[in-house]
């Protein structure tokens, strides 16, 4: 019989690997609570409009990476309807504010989530079909603040915060300001005309970009076009004085909370719903990304709840690709030579199969004591418990004839090479980290 195997794209996280993507998402969590954020739980589908108009026909996500189908009816009642598979979860969450009307509070609404998202892209290294976002979303009406460039530098002084708590080193903040939706359309006109005499002599891709949706060609990477592209216009001279104005109190904050950034006038980002500031976050090569070093990116989006038929609400948000961010922890630790993966407490090895029992016993008393346990079997000879052991576990107890008359144990540190007779009732501080 053939192998049934998993979809091209697709990634099956295995333990003890998941160890470190449930530490990464306990550390995340906490730190959103600290910052004031709760979570959204939106579905992992959503009607393909909402991709169409929120992230834009033109951009590459909703062209030809999305996972769209008609849903038939299955009653009477219900009509068939195209659905997608979320490729973001932006346009879902500003949906949910929307439709569960938010806006109402009056409040600023700040929001996180983890959770997979579906892109049908080319898969390598750190780009996958299915890969897993953890991201937040501060949005409100106008008088909630929501605007405020307190906001951005807030955001990004959080990131900076939790990249550094994580342990990621070399991030690099990159940012810029689009213009509002006035601004941009005065760029775009200039970049099409720029482009007109020039694009023959780019890229297939870019040709097309040129045409298509021009803001797209300055973040190409193709070497053969930089030379041209850096003789186009740049979107910092089309900023009209408020969105300068704000980018300048951005950057200002950013200054004054020591939170370093360059400011990259290429950045546009590939998704329709941005106005004035967009970021990403880098790590430097060799940190087992390979071509894709974009950790996260985000941006504001002042308009994205009116497209999508809401109220004004503007807002800015990120996502951190998490698949790309464990990597990064991964080739970080093993270029440092320190463990990414834990151990467990102890690893209570009964001599004989007469001790089984007892060791049950001590096992379920001491992981009641909250430490983590992993429980060998007298059928396995010394030798095996003794090497399963240091697999496992920072310390073995041993669990023998003698132990269980006099509930003494012998315990056996690895690192230190030592061991010790621990009463039972001292047992959990002696095995405690
Ligand atoms: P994005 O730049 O499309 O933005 O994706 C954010 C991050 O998700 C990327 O920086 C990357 O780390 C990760 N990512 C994207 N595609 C893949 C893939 N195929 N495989 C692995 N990782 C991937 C957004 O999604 C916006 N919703 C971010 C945002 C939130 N803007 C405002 N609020």
């Amino acid at each position: 019989m053939s192998v049934i195997l998993k979809v091209r794209g697709t990634r099956d996280l295995l333990p003890p690997e998941t160890d470190l993507w449930n530490r990464v998402e306990h550390t995340a969590r906490s730190l959103f609570t600290r910052y004031g954020f709760g979570e959204v739980r939106t579905p992992i589908f959503e009607d393909t409009q909402l991709f169409a108009r929120g992230v834009g026909e033109e951009t590459d996500i909703v062209s030809k990476e999305m996972y769209t189908w008609e849903d038939r009816a299955r009653v009477d009642s219900e009509r068939a309807q195209s659905l997608t598979l979320r490729p973001e979860n932006t346009a879902g969450v500003v949906r949910a504010y929307i439709e569960h009307k938010l806006n109402d509070s009056g409040m600023l609404q700040k929001m996180f989530y983890i959770g997979p998202q579906f892109r049908r892209e080319r898969p390598q290294r750190g780009r996958y079909r299915q890969f897993w976002q953890i991201g937040a979303e501060v949005l409100g009406p106008a008088w909630s603040g929501a605007e405020s460039p307190l906001r951005d530098a807030e955001l990004l002084e959080m990131l900076a915060t939790l990249l550094n708590e994580l342990g990621v080193r070399g991030w690099r903040l990159e940012l810029n300001s689009i213009g509002s939706a006035t601004d941009r359309p005065r760029y775009i006109a200039a970049l099409r005309d720029a482009l007109a005499p020039i694009k023959d002599r780019l890229c297939e891709d870019n040709r097309r970009r040129a045409e298509t949706n021009p803001l797209r060609v300055l973040d190409s990477k193709a070497p053969e076009d930089q030379a041209l592209i850096n003789t186009l216009p740049r979107i910092a001279d089309f900023l009209d004085e408020e969105s300068t104005g704000h980018f300048r109190q951005v950057l200002a904050s950013l200054d004054a909370c020591g939170v370093p950034y360059h400011v990259n006038s290429r950045l546009v980002r590939g998704l329709d719903y941005y106005t004035r500031t967009t970021f990403e976050f880098t790590v430097p090569d060799g940190s087992g990304l390979g071509t894709q070093n974009a950790l996260l990116g985000g941006g504001r989006y002042d308009g994205l709840s009116e497209i999508l038929g809401g109220p004004k609400a503007p807002g800015i948000g990120f996502a951190i690709g998490e698949d790309r961010l464990i990597l990064t922890l991964q080739a970080q630790a093993e270029r440092d030579e320190v463990a990414t993966e834990r151990k467990l407490d102890a690893f209570i090895a009964p001599m004989g199969i007469a001790q089984n029992a007892a060791a049950l016993a001590l096992a379920r008393e001491l992981r009641a004591a909250g430490l983590s346990i992993e429980l060998g079997d007298g059928m396995f000879r010394l030798r095996k418990s003794f090497e399963t052991a240091d697999k496992l576990a920072r310390r073995m107890v041993i669990v023998g004839e003698d132990e269980v008359a006099s509930d003494i144990f012998t315990v056996k540190y690895f690192a230190a090479g030592e061991q010790s007779k621990v009463p039972r009732a001292g047992l959990p501080d002696a095995l405690r980290t």
